[in-house]
């Protein structure tokens, strides 16, 4: 069974990983990996495959930058030539940035002869992993591309059991879904020895517990001037009561030098503000710290797995089970300092253990998989 694993930005290399792994294992498949190109820099690409154990990818289409529609629209045209030419039988798209969406469309509509009776067609199956998750808000981009992805894929792989309750309401045959648990915590699990090996903080020059992380990129946060100058001042002030470090991704860091705000935000030595780190370096650094300011979809669910106090600026999430179960806070901007300070005194716990994420969600994927295979008797 050809499989391609699609994957194209940050927060995609860590969902492929274990699945990618776990198939590598199975005689009956042939995992692929594909990678769009949508992120390309190194520390936000390669550095990830590195640590991950994953081999240069496959497949790499280098679709870069754009806006929303030139980068859909690049990678379905790349995409497209390259299943007429390989004809995988699976295509495994995950999380919701605009290349699951492009390789969903892109593999949906090709249709080639099948190698049975003549005048059938054929084309690949769609799943994708981390299915059903909604913020009910369709100004993030990401909203849209998880809809659409969803309404087109063959199978939904589901984080949690709100999402499964997402997609039957919106009318998706229950055949189609499989709850399959959180696969970012299999990465985390697979890296444990690994994360806990690193002292990232100490590198820093800072004590465990004695910091806080941030990450900050949704256009909603960065991409208005004024947002961002207040959101720059509350961490500021943050910063004087604990150490903050924040990782400045690509677009944020663009939209601090347009509007002239880095050098204040450099000036002090309470705010560090590194380059995107590698993903162990990153989950140290989160193993460690206080609390977490983000607006980050993964790392919202990666601290409620650890317990540590997280405040997401954000008006909503897609990943409600975190604030019902876990550790999340969503937090406007005007109160991020008070809830900040709240969070400070709060203690690390993980009283709840949130069903299925638990390690083991390639495992089961895999033997999902292994049912498509044999019913299609493609290599079982
Ligand atoms: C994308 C995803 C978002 C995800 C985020 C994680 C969509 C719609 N958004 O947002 O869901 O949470 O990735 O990082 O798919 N850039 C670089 N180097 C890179 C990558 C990007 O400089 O390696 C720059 C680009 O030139 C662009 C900006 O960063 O100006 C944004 O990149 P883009 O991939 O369009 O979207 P993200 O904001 O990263």
């Amino acid at each position: 069974m050809l499989i391609h694993l699609v994957c194209a930005a940050r927060p995609n290399f860590m969902k492929v990983a274990p699945l990618y792994h776990a198939l590598k294992k199975e005689p009956w498949a042939e995992p692929v990996i594909v990678h769009t190109g949508q992120h390309y820099d190194p520390n936000m690409s390669d550095a990830f495959f590195q640590d991950l154990g994953m081999p240069r990818p496959d497949i790499y289409l280098g679709v870069g930058s754009g806006s929303h529609a030139e980068q859909t629209a690049k990678v379905m045209v790349a995409y497209e030539k390259i299943i007429y030419e390989l004809r995988p039988d699976l295509v495994i798209v995950v999380g919701d940035v605009n290349s699951t969406v492009a390789a969903t469309l892109a593999a949906s509509k090709v249709s080639y002869p099948s190698d049975g009776s003549a005048g059938q067609v054929r084309r690949p199956l769609v799943a994708h992993l981390e299915a059903g998750l909604r913020s009910f808000d369709r100004r993030m981009p990401e909203e849209v591309n998880r809809l659409v992805t969803d309404a087109l894929a063959d199978m939904l792989w589901t984080p949690s059991r709100d999402a499964v309750e997402n997609l039957l309401r919106e009318g998706v045959p229950e055949a189609k879904i499989q709850f399959v648990g959180n696969i970012m915590i299999d990465s985390l699990e697979m890296l444990r020895g690994k994360i806990e090996a690193q002292s990232t903080h100490l590198s820093l020059g800072l004590g465990s517990g004695d910091y806080g992380v941030v990450t900050l990129h949704r256009p909603s946060n960065v991409d208005d001037a004024a947002v961002l100058k207040n959101l720059c001042s509350a961490l500021q002030a943050i910063s004087e009561k604990l150490p903050l470090v924040f990782p400045v991704h690509p677009r944020t860091r663009k939209k601090l030098e347009e509007t002239n705000l880095l050098p204040s935000m450099m000036n002090g030595h309470r705010l560090l503000l590194p380059e995107p780190m590698n993903y162990v370096r990153f989950m140290s650094l989160v193993f460690n710290c206080r609390l977490v300011i983000t607006d980050s979809g993964g790392i919202q669910e990666e601290t409620s797995y650890l317990g540590i106090p997280c405040l997401t600026v954000r008006e909503n999430t897609e990943r409600p089970i975190t604030v019902t179960h876990g550790t999340n806070r969503l937090c406007a901007l005007e109160n991020l300092g008070e809830q900040a300070d709240r969070a400070m005194q709060a203690q690390a716990s993980k009283d709840r253990a949130i069903e299925l994420w638990d390690g083991k969600t390639a495992e089961r994927i895999v033997a999902v998989l292994r049912g498509v295979a044999e019913q299609s008797g493609r290599g079982a």
